[in-house]
């Protein structure tokens, strides 16, 4: 076996203090190699309970002796009529809507997965791909970001292993099954028969896969970890390093450390002495580092440093790791709530699931800084990954952008798969600058007992040992008698109940507070009726469940308590799913401030007025109605007063009381509905509502007018049905069609009806209350996307992006 790889070749040194260094990533011939693995790939469903329609699985002998496993393994196995696609993939987001008789689908979105339905249940996966003679003596290590769920890793035949978690990334290292110099083959079966949740999770291997290739000395998965304390004028960074060497031999290795900063200057380094590294074994190197006048990561400026590693072997560079953190100090205060570099700020938060439309939970990495770019829009400056591990896409999106996270883990339990799941979560994100809270659970059976408590504790010694920086808690909606993991967690989650948070604070003095989950206010974008038999919600802040409340009614509460460190509402978009407070047609739920596409609801305004500090002025319902009617008309605003005119005639003005809105009943006459708000008496801000003439035509808007020719970048496309002058109409449902020209494609579809049953994976879309969307992915290839949008009796549409030439990310 060849060792002492060539990897090293071409890595120049990095430079002296005050120097720029380019990005390890631009370095030629890197020694650690990480492509990414997911173009390309065959899919097919298999089947639960029939080994002839499952590839034969399931007839027997597939354990009895390792290699040569599962048929789809061969290397000759003709996957043609396999459907060719790309990763990330969900493949339940494209099965048809169930109405299943007891009702087992409706909390997960309606789509058949289950027992009750195995020939949907199970999807099987395969790739070929090449590795080069010259790999011989570096390690392979296929890395899986998510899979939903239960995924069967078979790799050139032999069985690797089988990951249970829908969230939690995993990793193999598939160094002794590679074929050299040859084609060599993965098929991975996943069972998405079982649930991890009560909401809607996809199916499939939905996020990104890699084929990572190291030195067999390296830097240890998830192993560096950077705590920076911040100080007057500097910041001292303690950084651990934990190298592995998984060879024979023992090796002399040393770990040189170099921070750039946000400008990509070095600003500091150190060099640890070396250590013989016994063979498969490890060693984990201390060092101390300093940085001066750090620029400190804000929700304003988002600051990013970056740890570069070296691990040197014999005075050759065998592995370059890059580390992304951010310098900034977080404390939590029984008294004062939160405090970000000192200055309190109040965590204005929601939480999410994964899912948007037309893509269900496989999200290019694009969607998920739009959602984050959505959610800061609105004021909101706090995100909890509710209730699993996040995408590590979208824990980029919240350090680059500044928002907060609550970072949460699947199951609160100290099994030895759930510690395992917990331990990836905490590695992959402990150096993340977002990440403020790590969250054990949410709502769990075992909350309030002593049980619960010895789990939660086992967790946490867990988490200090991996990030001895940041406090942990659990969401909970009872057991708050004092026994349980309330006695556990460092900051005590509240889900809903507020009149309890008064009278354990009294007992808790010390214990500082967050509220978890708050609101779970249901509204449906556009709708002004509550309407059971189509499943719409009115949009006034009117409707919450049992255990939730209004906007106004929690955040009142909350902003009159500043011991509250700031609560996160449930939710900032809408998810497939939970469709409270009803049932089938609707398929998905209405707790989202913004709907499955992203289109902000009335209520996004109440936040944005009272968490952004930017003056607002939203004023609603539409102006569409019947005469003679009489209509509630509000308004969402922070300025002092607003006055309401119809057609001219002033109905009035109301003062803004603080959290509040202002309403006026209204006799319907067709028109212009016009507000008009005043700040210190002067004229500030004015917001019009007017009766619109009938769908004329179409009006296309995209995100960005140019995306990247990467195979991975997409336009989010926003597709609004206007009459003659411009003016969306809010009652339109006209279908579009799609077509695109040049280096793009569509590869997804919606409109926010929490009751639509149209599919995502479309070219074609109803409007829904005015507005569809249409999500367009660039390929590998640069030019004019032309995306068309007819509707018949409307004026199609033609929007031009341009797809500009991107260097596509290493790939296998
Ligand atoms: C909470 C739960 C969430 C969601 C929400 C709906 O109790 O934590 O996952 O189900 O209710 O209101």
């Amino acid at each position: 076996m060849k060792t002492g790889m060539a990897a090293s070749v071409g890595v120049p040194r990095l430079a002296e203090a005050g120097q720029d260094v380019p990005a390890v990533s631009a370095q030629p011939a890197p020694s650690r190699e990480r492509l990414l693995l997911d173009f390309g790939w065959r899919f097919q469903l298999g089947h639960a309970d029939d080994p002839e329609r499952d590839f034969g699985f399931g007839r027997g002998s597939e354990f009895s002796k390792s290699g040569g496993m599962l048929i789809p393994s061969r290397l000759n196995f003709d996957d043609s009529p396999w459907q060719a696609i790309d990763l990330p993939h969900d493949w339940a987001v494209a099965l048809p809507f169930e109405k299943s008789a007891n009702g087992s689908v409706t909390s997960h979105g309606s789509k058949p997965l289950g027992r009750s339905f195995p020939a949907t249940s199970i999807g099987w996966y395969r790739k070929l791909f090449d590795v080069p003679a010259s790999d011989l003596g570096r390690r392979i290590w296929l890395e899986f970001d998510g899979v939903y769920r239960d995924a069967m890793i078979v790799f050139n035949g032999h069985f690797i292993g089988r990951h249970m978690s829908g969230y939690a990334p995993f990793r193999y290292d598939v160094t002794d099954w590679v074929s050299y110099g040859a084609k060599n083959v993965i098929v991975v079966r996943v069972d998405a028969t079982q649930n991890d949740g009560w909401f809607y999770e996809g199916a499939g291997i939905y996020r990104h896969v890699w084929l990572l290739k190291t030195h067999p000395v390296h830097v240890a998965h998830g192993g560096t970890l950077v705590v920076s304390e911040v100080r007057p004028g500097s910041s001292t960074l303690a950084v651990t390093t934990e190298v592995e060497n998984h060879s024979d031999r023992s090796q002399a290795g040393r770990v040189v450390s170099t921070v750039l900063d946000p400008a990509g200057k070095v600003v500091a380094s150190a060099t640890a002495v070396p250590v013989a590294i016994a063979p498969w074994s490890g060693n984990e190197f201390k060092q101390q580092l300093s940085v001066d006048k750090p620029a400190l990561w804000s929700l304003e400026n988002p600051n990013l440093y970056r740890l570069l590693t070296k691990v040197e072997v014999a005075g050759a560079v065998v592995d370059q790791y890059e580390t992304t953190f951010g310098i900034r100090s977080i404390r939590f205060d029984a008294d004062q709530g939160f405090f970000l570099n000192g200055a309190s700020v109040r965590l204005l938060g929601t939480c999410n699931h994964q899912d948007h439309a037309g893509v269900g939970s496989a999200l290019p990495d694009r969607i998920q800084a739009f959602r984050i770019e959505k959610l800061k829009e609105m004021g909101s400056n706090a995100y909890r990954s509710s209730h699993n591990h996040p995408t590590a896409e979208l824990m980029d999106a919240c350090d680059r952008l500044g928002m907060l996270v609550m970072d949460e883990t699947r199951t609160m339990d100290s099994s030895p798969q759930a510690l395992e799941e917990l331990e990836a979560l905490v590695r992959r994100d402990r150096n993340r600058p977002s990440v403020v809270l790590w969250s054990l659970g949410n709502e769990e059976r075992e909350q309030g007992s002593e049980r619960g408590a010895r789990i939660v504790a086992t967790m946490k010694r867990l988490v200090r040992r991996l990030d001895p920086s940041r406090p942990v808690t659990v969401a909970q909606n009872g057991g708050y008698a004092g026994v349980g993991v309330s006695t556990v967690v460092d900051v005590m989650g509240f889900n809903y109940n507020e009149p309890q948070i008064d009278g354990y604070r009294q007992k808790h003095p010390k214990q500082p507070l967050v509220g978890s989950e708050t609101a779970s206010t249901v509204s449906t974008r556009g709708i002004y009726a509550n309407d059971k038999d189509k499943g719409y919600v009115s949009a006034y802040d009117l409707n919450a469940p049992r255990w939730g409340a209004t906007a106004e009614k929690w955040w009142k509460f909350y902003a009159e308590r500043p011991f509250l460190a700031g609560g996160f509402v449930w939710t900032g978009f809408d998810y497939r799913g939970e469709p409270t407070p009803y049932g089938w047609p609707c398929i998905n739920s209405h707790f989202g401030l913004m709907d499955v596409c992203g289109f902000p609801k009335d209520l996004y305004y109440y936040y944005q007025a009272w968490w952004s500090g930017k003056p607002v002025l939203r004023l609603f319902p539409h102006w569409n109605w019947t005469e003679g009617g009489e209509v509630d008309v509000w308004c969402h605003s922070n300025l002092d007063r607003v006055e309401l005119f119809l057609n001219g005639q002033s109905l009035g003005a109301k003062d803004v009381a603080r959290n509040t809105h202002v309403e006026w009943k209204v006799k319907y006459a067709p028109g212009v509905l016009e507000a008009v708000g005043y700040k210190d008496g002067k004229r500030a801000l004015a917001a019009k509502r007017e009766t619109t003439g009938s769908p004329a035509r179409i009006d296309l808007r995209a995100d960005r007018p140019r995306i990247s020719a990467d195979g991975e970048d997409v336009a989010m496309v926003e597709v609004s049905v206007v009459d003659e002058q411009g003016r969306v109409v809010p009652t339109a449902s006209n279908e579009i069609v799609f077509e695109v020209a040049g280096p793009g494609r569509i590869i997804g579809v919606g409109n926010g009806d929490p009751s639509s049953h149209e599919p995502d994976k479309a070219s074609r879309r109803s409007a829904f209350n005015g507005l569809c969307m249409a999500i367009v992915l660039a390929l590998k290839q640069d030019g004019e996307i032309r995306l068309t949008a007819k509707s018949t009796g409307l004026a199609p549409a033609t929007l031009v992006l341009q797809c500009e030439k991107a260097t596509p990310r290493p790939a296998a």
